[in-house]
């Protein structure tokens, strides 16, 4: 269909039709659903009629490609006009396959790995009729306290921005012509990260200065890589919430950036912008929302119930209107939905494509590389033939797919034990739950105690069970829970070998955890192949090689902590700092248990050479950074090499680090490689005071190292010729 043909439609649709475009409604509302439950009761507190039903724009939550079908069926024939409606849904990290979460997935520091995990879920998603997915989540945090931290990349600006263009390609793709793509919807817009308190919701309050230079570059990336559509965020952001904040809606996303996609309200924040204080009622958040900009209301009827009311007083204009529903039927066009409502829903390539053995495989690959080695006193990589005591409450759990795993499911998942069990022979393998992930009996205590006996080494498998993170699943104290810390410590008395292996949501305090283990891993939620992954790792037929993408603090106390900080009038370390009066806390260290970057392998690599193309640059010229990387181990392993980048005096205070590029390499053990960065003078921007976006002449600190808490130094100058 062409724009002037959708132009035609437009001028046919009745104020209700319109209106009914700009609803989202979850599958139960619609009479082709598989399971419509009790909807009466939701369908009468949002004031909807069963007879608006035919004008609903899009369905949210479906999967499947007979529901999705039976549904849409059932629309065509109910809508006047046959304008087919739009399936979105959260594929976040895998549709029925389930990658690691995207905190695990950034720790591979692969974006090739990334964008081809977010093209099998495409892949997956769009037989099963989804056209539009809720990802990827971008927002930016260094908050471990906030339960979806798990759901972003870490703390680093210009990492997320990297995976945030790498998983928008992986959705999309070609997606005009190719049915195997969905189109992306980059969320939450905006800094729904920086929570105060890490408590879901709560208030954002910050600079425009520190929002636009550390929490809007992933999004304005993730546009640039051309995703379709933006959420909105439930927070506040500066005194108003983002769903009615036109200034940022209109002015930065649709003025500034010239987004003139379609954007959508997370779950309800239209009409909680009632809550929040701004609106008296839906009548006036409908009003707020849309002149903000938002094109689709999800899962509230403020605009089903006063939109037309709003225009026939005049306080909008129904061009406004009609842009809005403009934009949404122009989705549904790239889409080609006017062509073929069904798209690429189709119920034999589903179920022969999902879970396939290379989809799995890719999944696992992931994992293994999403895996972060935190510690290791000389007892891994394991032996097949050692006695291996698995204890724990993930020993045989199937809850490590994370929160948002979609169309995961258990029967599906390889456990730890399952895992393990590919490798040693289950005469030599002995398990036992040990506790439970809040509560434990002695029963259980005493029983893991006498397997752990069996064991030479103990793989103690602890966590965090899944609806601890994620959405509304916020930890004030970021440890494992009690229970799991004293059973460690008890596995600990016993005088073996013990490895920890994690499976949590969020950063962790792992000062206990660390204190009673020889090796500590970090598996995050590896998603449906974990166990297999994990056990790759464990007896060494992968090398770990992954890196933290966020701060791993000392103690919540030092929450927010991040890498990228600024030194302070009173810096701790400086050379003539006093002993008392310098930034510090008295109890604790200012620096995390582990930084951003960190990561540890069964070999280790040595950085020598670094040397500089040029000490000075300009606008035109550029600085290459060559540094040797050697792999001075006994095994072949990969190293994530790291550039940052320190500007030693700005208009504005800036970072003792960035993060400024990073490449992964594989050593042959004795082998060296060069590995060669460029730099060049717009990566060396930043905004001013006045937010003017522009790099200054003057020196800089050049870092090349294995984390952003080492390296080879170097020293050079900007000298712009303009
Ligand atoms: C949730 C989440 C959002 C998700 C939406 C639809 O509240 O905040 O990320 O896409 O609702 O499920």
């Amino acid at each position: 269909m062409t724009d002037k043909q959708l132009n035609n439609l437009l001028k046919q649709m009745t104020m209700e039709e319109k209106v009914g475009q700009l609803v989202q409604l979850a599958t139960p509302f619609f009479k082709g659903a598989t399971d419509r439950g009790e909807i009466t009761g939701p369908m009468e507190n949002m004031n909807i009629k069963e007879e608006d039903i035919p004008n609903t724009g899009s369905v949210l939550g479906a999967s499947g490609a007979k529901e999705t079908i039976n549904i849409q069926k059932v629309h065509m024939e109910d809508n006047r006009l046959g304008i087919p409606l739009l399936f979105m849904s959260d594929i976040i990290h895998g549709f029925k396959t389930i990658f690691p979460v995207p905190l695990g997935i950034s720790c591979s520091w692969d974006l090739e790995l990334a964008e081809q995990s977010a093209a099998i879920a495409a892949k997956e998603a769009s037989t099963a009729g989804v056209h539009v997915t809720f990802a990827p989540m971008v927002d930016l945090s260094r908050e471990p306290r906030w339960g979806r931290v798990m759901e972003a990349t870490g703390e680093d600006p210009f990492l997320n921005s990297t995976f945030a263009r790498a998983f928008v390609r992986g959705y999309q793709g070609d997606l005009e012509h190719d049915t195997s793509k969905v189109a992306s919807c980059v969320k939450h817009f905006a800094a729904y990260g920086a929570p105060e308190g890490g408590r879901d919701y709560n208030t954002v309050d910050m600079s425009e200065w520190m929002l636009r230079e550390h929490y809007l570059p992933a999004y304005k990336a993730a546009l640039d890589e051309g995703a379709q559509m933006v959420m909105t965020a439930f927070n506040i952001l500066n005194g108003v919430p983002s769903t009615g904040n036109a200034p940022l809606l209109r002015g930065i996303l649709r003025e500034e950036w010239d987004f003139n996609g379609v954007l959508i309200s997370d779950w309800g924040a239209v009409k909680e912008l009632i809550p929040h204080g701004v609106a008296e009622g839906a009548k006036q958040a409908a009003e707020q929302a849309m002149n903000a900009g938002v094109d689709i209301e999800m899962m509230t009827s403020c605009y089903t119930n006063h939109i037309q009311e709003l225009i026939h007083e005049e306080a909008l204009e129904e061009a406004m209107l009609d842009e809005a529903v403009m934009r949404i039927l122009q989705l549904k066009q790239k889409l080609g939905l006017f062509e073929n409502p069904y798209r690429g829903a189709n119920e034999e390539e589903e179920n022969q494509i999902v879970l396939s053995k290379e989809h799995r495989d890719a999944a696992r690959k992931l994992a293994g590389q999403s895996i972060v080695l935190l510690k290791n006193e000389h007892i891994l990589p394991l032996e097949a033939t050692q006695n291996i005591a698995l204890i724990g409450p993930f020993a045989q759990s199937t809850d490590i797919l994370g929160p948002w795993s979609w169309g995961g499911s258990s029967e599906d998942t390889i456990t730890v034990h399952a895992g393990l069990s590919q490798y040693v022979s289950q005469d030599k393998l002995f398990a036992a739950k040990g506790s439970d992930i809040e509560t434990s009996t002695e029963q259980q205590l005493q029983a893991a105690l006498s397997t752990a006996q069996n064991g030479d080494v103990i793989v103690a498998a602890l966590g965090e069970h899944s609806d601890m993170s994620g959405e509304a699943g916020c930890r004030a104290d970021i440890r494992i829970p009690e229970v799991q810390l004293d059973l460690l410590k008890k596995l600990k008395e016993l005088g073996k070998p013990i490895v920890t292996v994690l499976f949590n949501g969020r950063p962790l305090d792992l000062r206990e955890v660390l204190d009673n283990s020889d090796a500590v891993i970090e598996a995050w939620y590896p998603g449906t192949e974990g166990g297999n992954a994990l056990s790759d790792i464990l007896f060494g037929t992968i090398n770990p090689s992954a890196k933290l993408t966020m701060s791993m603090p000392y103690s919540v106390g030092q929450v927010p902590i991040y890498y990228n900080r600024f030194n302070t009038g009173r810096p701790k370390d400086a050379p003539d700092a006093q002993e008392r009066y310098v930034s510090q806390y008295l109890d604790i260290p200012n620096e995390p248990l582990f930084p951003f970057g960190y990561g540890l392998s069964y070999t280790h690599f040595e950085y020598s050479n670094l040397t500089l193309s040029n000490s000075q640059i300009d606008e035109d010229s550029i600085l290459s950074v060559t540094t040797t990387i050697t792999n001075a181990g006994q095994i072949a392993g990969e190293e994530i090499v790291q550039c940052y980048v320190r500007d030693l005096v700005g208009e504005v205070v800036r970072p003792l680090k960035e993060l400024k590029d990073f490449t992964k390499i594989h050593l042959q053990p004795g082998e060296s490689k060069n590995v060669t960065f460029d730099i060049r003078e717009e990566q060396l921007r930043y905004h001013h005071a006045n937010l003017e976006y522009k790099s200054d002449n003057g020196e800089f600190e050049l870092y090349v190292g294995p984390s952003s808490a080492e390296g080879l130094k170097e020293k050079f100058r900007l000298r712009k010729q303009r």
